[in-house]
């Protein structure tokens, strides 16, 4: 059967790193049937809202999307329900997309390219399970209300809902052991369970959970120090897995470690496998239409969608060696470039990708 691809570039530098990643797909896979659909600010523009229903639709019928980014400064002044990232966060909602898995690698040809020392960082592998569809995003009530009660009735104020069911814990939690099984064995739990009710049942189901993976070395850890952890020593870490917010912070920061958030791609699965495919990095207006974006994180990203949603693990694997390749060619992109290797814009990135799968 033919499997289908959503593939929905959004804004900034999404359509040209998205169309490098197309190109890679089609090479390695062409009986994959793609459609193309805008979201963000884009699909806004031309439609009145950042996820219209036809490019929700075609999302959901599809076994796989393929994402861009989405975000411009140009749509801030917008009511919330209008601004660009609502359309990933509906996609998230309505295909139940739980599980973000967020690889921070350090290539070795990129060494340099971390703020911090080599020798804290040279090897580091770390995997970021965030949970995706609960937490404070998605808890009600939230709003912005006038206060009734406490030593500020009567002012207005904002609040929103940090909430949890167990689950929702449990099952990302399965996903963090299963992942820790095939790596090296070992789980983080980030949490805030010296404040946090939400964070106290998420500490006791992780232990519950636990229980079925002998072989996994569980540890907990309280966000804040984990934040100081990941600059202090990386590598001690295997996989994390925490809550929404705490690992939208956090996956920033370790997409920061290696020095090359270019280079990470993600995934977001639901239950049935189906999944959603995006660079770490953002929708960069800043350097949109230059053609001088780095494609390899999105690159990277369709690599994942071969191996996670399509079965196709021996392409994904094919796509990685090609990426590694270029590197080791000495080829680079702005925001990994440095003195001695050769600058490339988008395009070229690409056309050297495909060169190197042949
Ligand atoms: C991310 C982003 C999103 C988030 C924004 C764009 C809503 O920061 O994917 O990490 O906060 O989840
Ligand atoms: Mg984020």
């Amino acid at each position: 059967m033919t499997k289908k691809i959503a593939v929905l570039p959004g804004d900034g530098i999404g359509s040209e790193i998205i169309e490098q990643a197309v190109r890679v797909l089609r090479a390695v896979a062409p009986s994959l049937e793609i459609n193309q659909a805008p979201v963000g600010g884009t699909a806004y523009d031309l439609h009145g809202h950042p996820l219209p229903p036809a490019t929700l639709k075609l999302a959901q019928e599809s076994n796989a999307i393929l994402f861009g980014a989405v975000g411009d400064w140009k749509y801030d002044k917008l009511p919330r329900e209008h601004r660009p990232e609502q359309a990933i966060l509906g996609l998230r909602k309505a295909l139940g997309l739980f599980a973000n898995l967020r690889p921070a690698i350090l290539y070795p040809e990129l060494a340099n390219a971390s703020s911090l020392k080599p020798e804290i960082v040279s090897g580091l592998d770390i995997l970021i399970l965030r949970e995706l569809t609960g937490d404070i995003y998605f808890g009600t009530p939230r709003g912005i209300r006038t206060a009734t009660d406490g030593p500020y009735a009567g002012s207005r104020e904002g609040f929103d809902t940090m909430r949890y069911a167990e689950p929702e814990i449990r099952r990302i939690a399965h996903i963090g052991f299963q992942a820790a099984q095939k790596r090296k064995g070992k789980l983080c739990s980030v949490d805030k369970a010296n404040v946090l009710e939400t964070s106290q049942l998420w500490r006791d189901v992780v232990i519950e959970v636990a229980k079925d993976y002998p072989d996994v070395a569980l540890t907990h850890m309280y966000v804040d120090n984990a934040a100081m952890q990941l600059v202090r020593s990386p590598r001690e870490f295997d996989v994390i897995v925490t809550g929404n917010l705490f690992g939208d912070i956090l996956s920033d920061e370790a997409a920061m470690l290696t020095g090359s958030i270019g280079m990470l791609p993600s995934a977001s699965l639901n239950a049935s496998g189906q999944g959603l495919y995006e660079p770490s990095h953002g929708s960069a207006p800043d350097i949109a239409g230059q053609g001088i974006a780095n494609p390899l994180a999105t690159i990277l990203s369709a690599a994942m969608m071969l191996r996670y949603s399509l079965d196709s693990a021996a392409l994904a694997d094919r796509i990685e060696q090609a990426v590694q390749k270029v590197l080791q060619q000495g080829l680079r992109t702005a925001d990994i470039y440095e003195p001695g290797t050769t600058k490339v814009g988008t395009a070229a990135m690409g056309d050297a990708v495909l060169k190197a799968l042949a």
